[in-house]
């Protein structure tokens, strides 16, 4: 990822369209990554306190108070779907532990149907195995476990439309999360042929994908740290992603002075689709 300073000398220059591939934008390097997890879960059989941990569970953009920021924006009056938290869908792109989605349902009230997705089959395996132990505690006359699903899945290969996780009225989901996966994505450095013979890297792609799983009238909501606020408008608005999402509300923080440079080191943009 890049750092805060390189985003923030990055504010007023000319936008990049592309960034150098890492090995952050490759699958092996995720699979070791939450492979190291996995190997090294410390509350292993530790059910007592397992409840109360779950705010320590590792969430990206933590550092900056994104994902506390997030879930207050979700749960806000201010925020259609809040009113409905109990039935609405919920699909978290690249959800690695399962963060987003355990704190959605114990913070936040999402009762709904929640799905994460994710290439890596250890970050499936390392989410199921939280949700197991989730279940444990949540199961009781007053509880029902986490009505939350993990599948392997990859956002540029598969299809969704055949996947079992997809919503049964085939519109696709009310709310679509997105944190430091597109970030990721855009760190890849493979491309594909489109439809009219052109390469295209992989985070070119991605924004119409992303698309096709948000309902008519849902919710896409992503935070990056490797793109400022409007480097995101431009990808998920512009372009051949013309009229497929409106703007509908930005999540601010702190903003810093780096070399005469001001930014913000993370971006939330909420997207709406039109209906
Ligand atoms: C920076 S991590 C973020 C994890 C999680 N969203 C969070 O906030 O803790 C990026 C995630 O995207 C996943 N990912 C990257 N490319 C993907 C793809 N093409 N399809 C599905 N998941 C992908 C990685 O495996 C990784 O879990």
């Amino acid at each position: 990822m890049a750092t805060a300073e390189a985003v923030a000398t990055a504010v007023d220059e000319p936008a990049p369209r592309q960034l150098e591939p890492s090995e952050l934008g490759t699958r092996s390097y995720w699979d070791e990554y939450y492979q190291n997890d996995l190997d090294h879960d410390e509350s292993e059989g530790d059910e007592a306190t397992a409840l109360s941990s779950h705010t320590d569970l590792e969430s990206w953009f933590d550092d900056v108070g994104a994902p506390a920021k997030v879930l207050q924006y979700l749960t806000s009056e201010a925020f259609p779907l809040a009113s409905r938290k109990t039935s609405c869908t919920v699909l978290d792109l690249g959800t690695g532990n399962g963060s987003s989605l355990f704190s959605l349902f114990i913070d936040g009230g999402y009762t709904g149907c929640l799905v994460g997705i994710d290439y890596s089959q250890q970050s499936i395996e390392l989410a199921n195995k939280l949700h197991a132990r989730y279940s444990r505690l949540f199961a009781t006359p007053q509880h029902r476990p986490p009505p939350i699903s993990f599948h392997v899945f990859d956002m540029v290969t598969d299809d969704p439309l055949i996947a079992t996780w997809w919503p049964e009225d085939g519109e696709g989901f009310d709310l679509v999360l997105d944190k430091g996966t597109f970030d990721a994505v855009s760190l890849s450095s493979e491309t594909v042929v489109d439809s009219q013979g052109v390469d295209k890297r992989l985070c070119e792609i991605y924004p119409g994908k992303t698309a096709a799983l948000v309902r008519k009238g849902g919710f896409f909501l992503i935070t990056s740290c490797n793109w400022t606020e409007e480097e995101v408008i431009d990808w998920f608005t512009t372009g051949e992603m013309q009229d497929q999402f409106e703007v509908f509300g930005k999540i601010k923080y702190k903003t810093f002075q780096f070399g005469g440079h001001k930014g913000q080191g993370v971006s939330t943009v909420c997207f709406r689709k039109p209906d």
